[in-house]
């Protein structure tokens, strides 16, 4: 143990014993011997000074009295307050009957306990859970992922521009780009965040919401695993009953593309709340992996959506508006 860890020891163990201190005369003198007698703890400490490097002797020498000096006063302090209090005799009358302080306990958001209820299911089959930046260039957020500039495909997605090339993501996609940038294939990630878009806001539409975005690369990934995580994923959250269906799409960055939609109960229609699709060759490309070697797929899901499905809510307003009487309830 360093000599820097032994001080801290002594120190530890010196206050652990005054917080169970109790005014006897036996303790306070186990104590004393303890810490400040001629073998005791401190002077065990000055001992080692021996063993020091000359040159940071004098600072750990002035280190060690001022812990002397600072240990013995707090003894001296709490030998006194408890001889204090118990000479005084005077017995602090409480009125258990009086009600007790009401803490308020705050709970989690249902959109946090929905992400991290995802991270779960998937760090439970391999994933791994990374971030990337809300504020992203032109590249990330579009180019890269088979955006061609001017390409109406940009148009799907109402974007915030912070300036001509630097826009409020539209979607968790952009972390793909720096994932592949930064590591080397294979990846099995999922990305969690926020996204923003200049929706018309409504009950299903807010200017911000949240998605979960997948990325998995290998050698042989096929449509199927694609598939079949997703399948697994649904069950998971929604259970084994619930009723899906994938539906042909369009990205510019997946090939072939696909959503999937949810059945709603409550609202008796389908609800959409996942894109997904095999990983575009031109993506690959644009990142450096051979697409003639790697495979991957993607996918990103609607986080606000299925919080709706599953806390059964109506309105994704509810969740950005901070109503403490909406939060409560779960
Ligand atoms: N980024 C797409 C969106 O926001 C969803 C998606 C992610 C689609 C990954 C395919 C693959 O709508």
């Amino acid at each position: 143990m360093s000599f820097d860890k032994q001080i801290e020891a002594v120190r530890n163990s010196f206050r652990a014993d005054l917080d169970s201190f109790s005014n006897e005369e036996k303790i306070i003198n186990e104590l004393q011997v303890k810490y400040f007698g001629r073998k005791g703890l401190i002077a065990g400490l000055f001992q080692q000074l021996k063993d020091i490097p000359a040159n940071q002797k004098p600072c750990y020498g002035k280190l060690l009295n001022e812990l002397r000096g600072k240990l013995s006063k707090e003894f001296e302090a709490k030998v006194k307050s408890t001889t204090e209090d118990s000479s005084t005799n005077k017995k602090e009358f409480i009125d258990y009957t009086l009600p007790g302080y009401r803490f308020p306990v705050g709970s989690t958001h249902p959109i946090q306990q929905t992400l991290d209820q995802m991270k779960e299911i998937f760090k439970a089959i391999g994933f791994n859970v990374g971030y990337g930046p809300e504020i992203d260039d032109d590249w990330h957020n579009f180019e890269a992922l088979n955006f061609p500039p001017h390409h109406p495909a940009r148009d799907m997605q109402d974007t915030f521009f912070v300036d001509q090339s630097t826009v409020l993501r539209t979607h968790t996609s952009n972390v793909q780009i720096h994932l592949m940038e930064n590591k080397p294939p294979p990846l099995r990630y999922l990305v969690p965040g926020k996204v923003y878009r200049n929706e018309a806001i409504s009950f299903k539409h807010y200017c911000l919401f949240h998605q979960v975005e997948g990325l998995y690369v290998d050698k042989n990934v096929s449509f199927a695993d694609l598939k079949g995580t997703v399948d697994y994923f649904l069950r998971k959250m929604f259970g084994e009953s619930v009723k899906s269906r994938f539906r042909p799409s369009y990205f510019p960055f997946t090939e072939p593309s696909a959503e999937v939609d949810i059945w709603n109960e409550r609202r008796q229609q389908w609800m959409e709340i996942v894109g997904c699709g095999m990983v575009d060759p031109n993506v690959f490309k644009s990142v450096g992996y051979d697409p003639e070697i790697w495979h991957g797929f993607a996918f990103g899901f609607g986080v606000d959506r299925i919080a709706m499905l599953k806390y059964k809510i109506d309105d994704i307003r509810l969740f950005y508006q901070g109503d403490v009487r909406f939060l409560e309830q779960f």
